[in-house]
């Protein structure tokens, strides 16, 4: 029988074409959504999995700039590496599209001109930030500035990265072109808004009240945030060159703002997919019992839950988002991900270092999931991820079923005899696996759901190491069989609810036992849900194949070689930052000749109370044993630093800090990181009170 399944449509953010992927990305967005997709389909639901290139917007035509090439150049190059990286790293897309596609423009602009059409924007001329020298309107990426909220100095024209909050560009203090870096003027420019203002009891009502208990905290907080701050109109327009041309009359010149655009590209991406596979794309966009799901990163939060709704909701025939499951950030060896500093391991080169283990990363991004915090990927825990867990768990009880089974019984399933306690209770654990893990993935607590499988392992492993069917083939043949079937089940399971997490792996498995792979959409009992209700998953008398190895040890080796890589990146961004200030202006002798410069030793340290920054420092100067405050208590332990030899500063005026007075200065400068290290006199021979001239 073949019922209607639910029907999914399951977006992943689309990827920016200004430079590769990185582990960020995979562990943020397309893994979690990965593993959500292919769990549907093996539950039989009717899923249409959608993601593209994000081809628009000012970090094109500024990343082109920067890499003297042209925007469509670009594009064409970072879509085409990420694409293969989705591809390499098994991201099963029912469709990968671009929003510089035909079909993408005018989807987009037959929204716009709708929603223009029956007045949902408001149509204004305002003054806006401009750039004279470069001729050029400054929003989003193209203004940078102090963010009202926070004060970060680096906060950007369309949001903050600090705060995540989302902002206008007038809205910033000190702003600054980030073309020429020039402080720019007003000028006046007319523009398209969306009153978000309007939409705001809706939201309340929508989210806050609608998806209390069902969207994650992150998420329900940031949105909560935003609406209890009051929202505002917001251009959807912008004065670029490059984008979507505005498709109305006095438009010229001007673009749709990428983000406007782009989540309409989930739209299109649907719409390529559906016109290919003979399906109707308004089944997963209009029809009211189709769940639409988000998967995005937390600084997406404002455009998916307030901005694209509000352009859905205002279009008005289409599904609203069910959920938005957005992850934190992930961070690499204690520092930021980021592209333009190179601090990422990129997919694209992890492949080559590490051919033929995208599972491996695979497990470890999910292990480690930014679900609920920032959290820290290191190679160290990659390696334990894969040597303690893949290897020793997994990997370990599979290599012994399959080896078993060939050695024992030429690789047939063995006719189990009647079942032990032991037995029963491991079958009827076994049993309830897809349920325990399937409840994990659909509150999309990914991490939970992975351990889950990785105990269904441990399960197999503690049955073969209590039973020992290696000893017992000497004294109980019969026993042994009942064993091995009741392990090659198991395997069986783990092969099956491995899919969403381990892709390759589990088509391995699949082959080494010989199991059926697929099942289609609306199949009544499905590959997850037999492995619950099924009697025998590997029937008596089925032949599996030879033993494979599914993972390998990681060496220490191979970390070292990725610490050091990265330790060189540090170097590299260091030198570059690394600015020589110009002298300063010129000193008579005179004035060098009254500065008295001493050779002194630190003899006591201790923190300031109620000050991060300072230390109070006795120096023994050869003259007397003084106090001097020095701003070095990030940098230094107290208990580190006695017994230093410093160069001091002897006659500075004596002034006052937080109490404390300060007779003199210790002279420090930076080393090729921006440490803080002592001017060092330490020199044999040289005395307390030495003077330096
Ligand atoms: O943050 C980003 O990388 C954006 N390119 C995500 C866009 S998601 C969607 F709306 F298209
Ligand atoms: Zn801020």
């Amino acid at each position: 029988m073949n019922t209607t399944p639910q029907r999914y449509t399951v977006t992943a953010a689309l990827p920016y074409t200004n430079g590769p992927l990185h582990i960020g990305h995979l562990a943020g967005v397309y893994v979690p959504a990965d593993i959500y997709a292919r769990f549907l389909r093996m539950q039989g639901k009717d899923v249409a999995f959608v993601c593209g290139s994000d081809e628009h917007g000012v970090a094109i035509p500024m990343k082109a700039k920067k890499e003297g090439v042209t925007p469509q150049q670009l594009i064409d190059k970072y879509h085409g590496i990420i694409k293969q990286s989705f591809l390499d790293f098994g991201i099963s897309f029912d469709n990968y599209s671009r929003t510089s596609a035909e079909i993408h423009h005018k989807t987009a602009s037959e929204i716009f001109r709708k929603l223009y059409e029956e007045g949902k924007f408001i149509e204004e001329t305002t003054a806006q930030l401009f750039d004279a020298e470069a001729n050029q309107f400054l929003a989003d990426r193209f203004v940078t500035g102090t963010c009202p909220k926070c004060g970060n100095p680096e906060a950007y024209g369309d949001q903050c990265e600090t705060c995540g909050s989302s902002l206008n560009a007038t809205d910033l203090i000190d702003p600054r072109s980030a073309i020429t870096g020039a402080v720019p003027s007003m000028k006046e420019t007319r523009h398209w808004f969306l009153p978000l203002d309007q939409y705001q009891d809706w939201l309340k009502e929508w989210i806050l009240v609608g998806h209390k208990r069902d969207w994650k905290t992150n998420v329900y907080g940031q949105v909560k945030s935003w609406i209890d701050d009051g929202l505002r109109a917001r251009a959807v327009t912008r004065d670029l060159e490059w984008g979507i041309p505005v498709p109305v009359e006095g438009a010229e010149g001007k673009v749709l703002y990428v983000w406007f655009d782009a989540p309409i590209g989930y739209i299109s991406s649907t719409k390529e997919w559906a016109a290919r596979e003979g399906k109707n794309w308004e089944d997963y966009w209009k029809a009211k019992d189709t769940k639409l799901v988000h998967f995005i990163g937390k600084d997406n939060i404002v455009f998916h839950c307030l901005i694209f709704p509000i352009i859905l909701k205002a279009e008005g025939s289409y599904i609203l988002p069910d959920n938005v499951p957005a992850n934190e950030f992930l961070n690499l060896e204690g520092n930021k991900l980021s592209t333009s500093k190179n601090w990422a391991v990129w997919l694209h080169e992890y492949l080559v270092e590490f051919p033929g283990q995208q599972d491996v990363l695979r497990y470890a991004l999910t292990a480690n999931a930014p679900e609920t915090k920032d959290n820290d990927f290191t190679w160290k825990d990659f390696q334990a991820r894969n040597n303690n867990e893949l290897v020793a768990i997994f990997g370990n009880f599979i290599n012994r079923v399959v080896v078993l089974t060939d050695k024992y019984y030429s690789g047939e399933v063995p006719q189990p005899g009647q079942y032990s306690d032991v037995d029963e209770q491991t079958i009827v654990t076994l049993r309830a696996y897809p349920s325990v893990i399937a409840s994990s993935i659909e509150k999309y607590r990914f991490r939970e759901a992975q351990g889950e499988l990785m105990n269904l392992a441990r399960l197999g492993n503690k049955y073969l190491a209590d039973e020992e069917p290696w000893k017992m083939i000497k004294t109980d043949e019969e026993r042994v069989k009942t064993v091995m079937y009741v392990a090659l089940q198991i395997a069986a399971a783990l092969a099956t609810l491995s899919e969403p997490f381990l892709p390759f792996t589990s088509a391995k498995l699949k082959k080494i036992l010989n199991m059926e792979q697929e099942n289609a959409p609306g199949d009544e009992g499905t590959l997850w849900t037999e492995i619950s209700t099924k009697k025998s998953l590997l029937n008596a008398g089925h032949h599996i194949g030879k033993a494979e190895l599914l993972f390998s040890k990681i060496e220490d080796e191979q970390i070292q070689h990725q610490l050091e890589k990265l330790e060189a990146t540090k170097a590299a961004n260091a030198a570059e930052n690394k600015k020589v200030e110009p002298q300063k202006e010129t000193a008579t002798f005179e004035d060098f000749t009254k500065m008295d410069l001493r050779v002194g030793t630190i003899v006591e340290a201790t923190k300031m109370p109620k000050a991060d920054k300072l230390l109070v420092l006795k120096i023994n100067t050869g003259l007397d044993t003084r106090t001097i405050v020095s701003g070095i208590a990030e940098s230094f332990k107290p208990e580190d630093i006695i017994g230093k030899k410093v160069t001091v500063l002897l006659n500075l005026a004596p002034r006052k800090l937080r109490g404390v007075e300060s007779e003199g200065m210790i002279l420090m400068t930076e080393d090729a990181k921006g440490k803080l290290v002592f001017l060092n006199p330490d020199v044999e021979g040289v005395e307390n009170g030495a003077v330096i001239s």
